[in-house]
């Protein structure tokens, strides 16, 4: 009897499936959903990792079992079109139901062509090139058989020591805010039913980047003013451009751990914000409310975690292991339930998983899109825009032709730091470092390798020396290793390791000219570093075409345009150290005591938000604004006239900042508000515009209103945050 019921009722499933199959809608999914167990309903909402790569501390043995029998809906960490097509194939032959996998990776920047780390792409500050990295991120994942990606990060970070300051934009709201977008917009597309679109995840929601002492996965305590003015604005913008999917984060907030946290995921997500796709939570992240202090044990975790909004468990089993028993015993309801399962099936159905579970499958284009050398040349053009020049003393840069160089550090020939955390699939074979570069470009280099990245071994320094006796220039490539930043990563002295600056001093013995070529996935602190070189470039991590892109800066092909999406401090005694930070009751008087300041080290950072130098030089002249009265609807229109005054072509990043000197709450000092990237023929001059709607003067006040208040605002346009304030407006 058993068999011919469950054969009746597989009949009836499959003519309904089938007949879905044609044009699967979204009202369909209400009668699946109708015929689904329990157990099938709980699948869907379980997301496990495969064995093929491990992003967190547990992996669970039997995952393909879990996917015949319909407990794991999702999987994570499975790449190749081959390799998930075997497992699609489980999920819609050997499943009761065969509703299809949704296949989830961290393509944070790039899936096997890798492009710099975020913050390298923030660096660019041009939209339009880190979508398209985006989006050609998305379409080698998509080509490799992936559905979703665990991406953009769009944690706001003013605190270096938290290595994941990596995987982000840095620390500017405004920035911070276009760029989430952006590669929202790269990774999905405008049709997700194409087979090159992934889906996005906004995460980690929300305020990570504020962890305590930059200490990951550390206690997050902020006011609700700065969560809304700081931490949520970039997860807005997410949804304002579509994310289909967001994270939780680790943190608390508040006491409550995001992952529990109404306020976040009903509050604000849905009810203000109209979010209609699902959450997942981050790796484990549900199970952890217990020694977070707020669950009892797994099970009261995934109570507080489903009532609270979170639709699917990463990885923690909680949901697989005791959601039937919180039905059963009334502590979660069915249509809980059934919403998660069915915010989660239409993500789905958005892809054309229930047309085509193979769409994603595909080894020819696999072949054909995955490292093409377009995908390649897109990251070297991203990865040489990336770079900041820090100094560049006696225009000791471009190379030239003559010069005999020294290539010296542990980093000139280390492809696999070039990638930098989270680099996917991205491979060391596949990587050109700086020496194979200058090799490939026929440049004649005296090598060493001088040190390791870390330890105490000065052995190679004689012969590091003997090189640098040899060259008219020494470039240093230096600075930390790929898992020196990223998840898991805080360090709490964010220097150039001990040796290599042992290093550095030795062979600026030598008194020729230094260039060190840093490769970061944070901010250092430089101070000596910058008495003793000539040129410091920040490179970053620049991915698969490192090498070449930071040859192209080095010899002039390309003029460094970068700009400092983070400050960078004197010391850690600084941290926190942002531009836009409150004036206080006691500004910095250098001469009275009684301000606010160190005794130790001054107030400013070492290099400034915004900061960038270029071989070229920049003026800015006429800087004017139309009104210097207006009423609420009217616009401000500004103009400069920027010139290239030195002499060579190059770029200039136009920063327009803002202050709000008296209102109802204090304002910061100053706020990012427009930028332009121009590019300029020496002696070239163009006038820049730039136009600011009084909607974009508003801000939260005491009651966490968005409001308008009429007063006095200054106004600057210059090269970096540092810009003087000098255009005063009056709005009615
Ligand atoms: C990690 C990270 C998260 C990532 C996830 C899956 O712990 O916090 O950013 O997407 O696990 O790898």
């Amino acid at each position: 009897m058993i068999f011919i019921r469950h054969f009746s009722v597989l009949i009836i499933i499959t003519c309904q499936l089938s007949s879905f199959s044609q044009s699967f809608t979204d009202d369909k999914i209400d009668s699946l959903i109708s015929i689904m167990t329990l157990e099938e309903k709980i699948g869907q909402l379980t997301l496990f990792t495969s064995d093929w790569a491990t992003t967190g501390p547990t992996i669970r043995e039997n995952y393909l079992e879990d996917i015949r029998s319909g407990r794991a809906g999702n999987i994570f960490n499975a790449h190749t079109a081959a390799y998930n097509r075997s497992l699609q194939k489980v999920a819609i032959e050997e499943s009761r139901l065969g509703i299809p996998l949704l296949f989830g990776y961290d393509v944070i920047h790039g899936y096997k062509t890798i492009f710099p780390i975020p913050l390298g792409e923030a660096a660019t500050w041009d939209l339009e090139l880190i979508e398209r990295a985006a989006r050609i991120a998305a379409e080698e994942a998509t080509a490799g058989g992936l559905h979703w990606t665990f991406a953009p990060m769009v944690d706001i970070a003013r605190d270096p020591r938290w290595g994941r300051i990596a995987e982000g934009a840095g620390e500017d709201v405004y920035l911070g805010s276009l760029i989430a977008a952006a590669r929202v917009r790269g990774f999905q597309g405008n049709d997700l039913t194409k087979n090159n679109t992934l889906l996005a995840c906004a995460k980690h929601f929300a305020a990570y980047g504020a962890a305590q002492a930059g200490r990951d996965y550390h206690t997050v305590d902020i006011s609700k003013r700065t969560l809304w003015e700081t931490y949520l604005p970039p997860f807005k913008a997410c949804v304002d451009a579509g994310a289909m999917t967001f994270m939780t984060s680790f943190n608390e907030l508040d006491g409550i751990p995001a992952s529990a946290h109404r306020y976040l995921l009903e509050e604000i997500l849905r009810d203000t914000w109209k979010f209609e796709g699902f959450v997942v939570s981050d790796y484990t992240s549900i199970n952890e409310m217990v020694p977070h202090g707020y669950a009892a044990n797994n099970k009261d975790a995934g109570r507080l975690a489903i009532n609270a909004g979170l639709d699917m468990d990463m990885q923690g089993a909680v949901y697989y292991d005791y959601l039937e028993d919180l039905l059963a015993e009334g502590e979660v309801s069915i249509q809980t339930i059934d919403l998660s399962v069915k915010r989660i099936l239409q993500a789905k159905n958005k892809l054309g998983l229930f047309d085509d579970p193979y769409r994603y499958s595909d080894e020819q284009r696999e072949k054909e899109v995955v490292l093409s050398s377009a995908n390649k040349e897109l990251a070297r053009e991203i990865a040489r825009n990336s770079m900041v020049l820090l100094k560049n003393q006696n225009s000791v840069l471009p190379l030239q032709d003559s010069d005999q160089i020294a290539l010296i550090g542990p980093l000139a020939d280390s492809p696999i730091d070039m990638l930098g955390s989270w680099h996917a699939a991205g491979q060391a074979n596949q990587t050109t470092s700086v020496l194979h570069a200058f090799n490939q470009a026929g440049k004649k280099v005296a090598y060493a390798q001088g040190c390791t990245i870390e330890g105490t071994d000065t052995s190679g320094f004689s012969e590091a020396i003997e090189k640098g006796e040899t060259a008219d220039k020494i470039i240093m490539v230096v600075g930390e290793h790929f898992n020196m930043s990223g998840e898991a990563a805080s360090r709490s002295q964010i220097r150039i390791p001990d040796i290599q600056q042992l290093l550095i001093k030795r062979l600026s013995e030598l008194n020729k000219p230094i260039i060190l070529v840093l490769i970061s996935g944070r901010p250092l602190c430089l101070n000596w570093e910058l008495q003793i070189a000539d040129a410091i470039i920040e490179a970053w991590q620049p991915g698969t075409m490192a090498g070449p892109a930071i040859l192209d800066v080095l010899s002039g092909d390309h003029n460094p345009s970068g700009k400092l999406p983070v400050t960078f401090p004197r010391n850690e005694g600084q941290i926190p150290i942002f531009y836009n930070v409150k004036n206080t009751g006691r500004p910095m008087q250098p001469d009275n005591k009684y301000s606010s300041k160190y005794l130790d080290v001054a107030n400013d950072p070492l290099f400034p938000f915004g900061y960038g130098l270029s071989y070229t030089t920049f003026s800015y002249a006429n800087m004017s604004v139309d009104k210097t009265e207006i009423s609420d609807q009217e616009d401000l229109n500004f103009s400069v006239t920027l010139t290239n005054s030195g002499s060579v072509a190059g770029h200039e990043i136009v920063q327009l900042y803002m202050r709000d000197p008296v209102a109802s709450v204090t304002r910061p000092v100053k706020e990012l508000k427009r930028f332009e990237k121009v590019f300029l023929q020496p002696s070239e001059s163009k006038e820049v515009k730039f136009s600011l709607s009084t909607e974009e003067l508003k801000f939260y006040n005491s009651d966490l209103q968005w409001v308008f208040e009429p007063g006095e605002f200054r106004f600057g346009i210059g090269p970096d945050s540092d810009v003087e304030l000098t255009l005063n407006v009056v709005l009615k």
